[in-house]
């Protein structure tokens, strides 16, 4: 199946039956475009910020971490432009009274009723709190939309306590908050989200080839992680759809069944944040290059991600349906590093006393490293088909020869290949299968 087909409304009722996301606040009609991660949902979204922090931050010598706070001094934002900038133009329908961005209409009319609509009028996509615990008096300051501002207002800091020369890079993940007006599609817009964000300094003049570098890098770093490559593009911004800040940009896009959606964008930034900061702040926010002599406020490449994009991407990318013995087979073919579970331990007759102690040590010895699940609510068939579903790579299945001959079945998630391992063997058999 072409991951065009997969629709976001099958997703997210795999999401919803397994326990990967839910919607905000269910249980009082929910809260447009907010979601909560549920025991498997979480467990994917830390392995993909895993992935993300050890190809960032461990496998480099030239990145330094950061996790900055959600609430800022407003300056910031002023600095930033998105006090200025950061707002979509919006009509709203006389008729059905639903609202629209102006650049995404085609016509002059309402596409949903054909009403009147009215004249544009700005709309800021920040959300607005109180800082302050007397109403009057208290200072109203904004939840962020995007971590990088927190990295540049820290550039002075990370550059007086750690030892980085340029070229460096500071990365940070974290949530970050739009109102977004347009909505839908899942997770893939959303009003609460997450984003993995790299910041990464360099002189001017040396800001063409390191954009090169990030963008590639960002690239393969998807298909490293199992993307296929025909689900996987790189598009280059028109003059027009670039944001205030951007010289240049550069969006990865995944196909989604509503067409190529950004799941990525690698910014040229310039040296437009640190110098507006430094105009409001009245600090230098420069660079001292030993060898030439020279201050200079630096350039910036942003390879900027949506952790909840990616998390999306990766999970209808893994989607797989096909055939078995005239059953329709759903499976999650993820990555093993991103898989939430890694291993299931399933008894085949729970009733058994003997195999299920089994099964339970062979849990414990297992766990440790990594998520580890034992099972015995329903047969061998159906605890097979749900593992498929959240993408556990293997199963491990104790019978009533395992008593005698202390060997387990090992199963494949994609090929549904069996083996039969001995259990001194199992530790070491699993780990190499899974390269962890
Ligand atoms: N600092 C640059 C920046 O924030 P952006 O293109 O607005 O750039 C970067 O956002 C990434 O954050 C996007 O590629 C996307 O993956 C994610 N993102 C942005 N808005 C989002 C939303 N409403 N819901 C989910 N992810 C979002």
């Amino acid at each position: 199946m072409g991951n065009g087909q997969v629709e976001l409304k099958d997703v997210a009722s795999l999401c919803k039956r397994r326990g990967f996301i839910f919607q905000d606040s269910e249980i009082y009609g929910g809260l447009g475009s907010v979601w909560d991660y549920g025991p498997l949902g979480v467990e994917l979204k830390i392995n993909v910020k895993k992935q993300w922090w050890k190809s960032m931050v461990y496998d480099r010598s030239d990145v330094e971490g950061l996790d900055a706070a959600i609430l800022m001094n407003p300056e910031t934002w002023k600095a930033s432009g998105h006090v200025g900038s950061f707002q979509d133009m919006l009509s709203d329908c006389m008729n059905c009274k639903k609202r629209f961005r102006i650049d995404h209409l085609k016509g002059k009319d309402c596409p949903e009723c054909g009403g009147v609509l009215t004249s544009p009028k700005s709309f800021n996509l920040m959300f607005k709190t109180r800082l302050g615990s007397v109403e009057d008096d208290a200072q109203e300051i904004y939840l962020r939309p995007e971590t990088a501002q927190g990295i540049f207002v820290n550039f002075e800091n990370i550059l007086n306590s750690s030892r980085q020369k340029l070229p460096f890079g500071v990365a940070q993940m974290g949530k970050s908050f739009r109102n977004e007006i347009t909505t839908g599609n899942f997770t893939f817009r959303s009003r609460e989200f997450e984003q993995m964000e790299l910041e990464f300094f360099v002189k001017p003049g040396e800001d063409e080839k390191w954009y090169d570098y990030w963008v590639s890098e960002r690239f393969n770093w998807y298909l490293s992680l199992g993307i296929k490559k025909e689900n996987l593009r790189i598009r280059e911004h028109d003059k027009e759809e670039l944001a205030h800040y951007a010289k240049k940009c550069h969006d990865i896009e995944f196909l989604f069944a509503m067409g190529w959606s950004e799941i990525e964008g690698i910014a040229s930034r310039t040296d437009y944040d640190l110098k507006k900061h430094a105009e409001l702040s009245g600090r230098s926010l420069q660079y001292f290059d030993t060898a030439s002599g020279e201050g200079f406020v630096p350039y910036v490449i942003e390879p900027s991600g949506g952790i909840d994009r990616a998390a999306l991407a990766f999970f209808v990318d893994a989607y797989r349906t096909e055939t078995v013995r005239d059953r329709k087979r759903t499976y999650l073919s993820f990555d093993n590093r991103l898989a939430p579970i890694k291993v299931a331990v399933l008894p085949l007759l729970r009733t058994n006393a003997e195999i299920v102690e089994k099964a339970l040590k062979i849990r414990d010895d297992l766990r440790g490293d990594y998520r580890v699940v034992y099972d015995d609510t329903a047969s061998i068939g159906r605890l097979y088909r749900r593992q498929d579903e959240i993408g556990t790579p293997y199963c491990v299945t104790v019978d009533v020869d395992s008593l005698s001959d202390n060997k387990v079945t090992v199963r494949d998630r994609d090929t549904m290949k069996q083996d039969r391992i001995d259990m001194a063997q199992l530790k070491t058999f699993i780990s190499e299968k899974l390269g962890m």
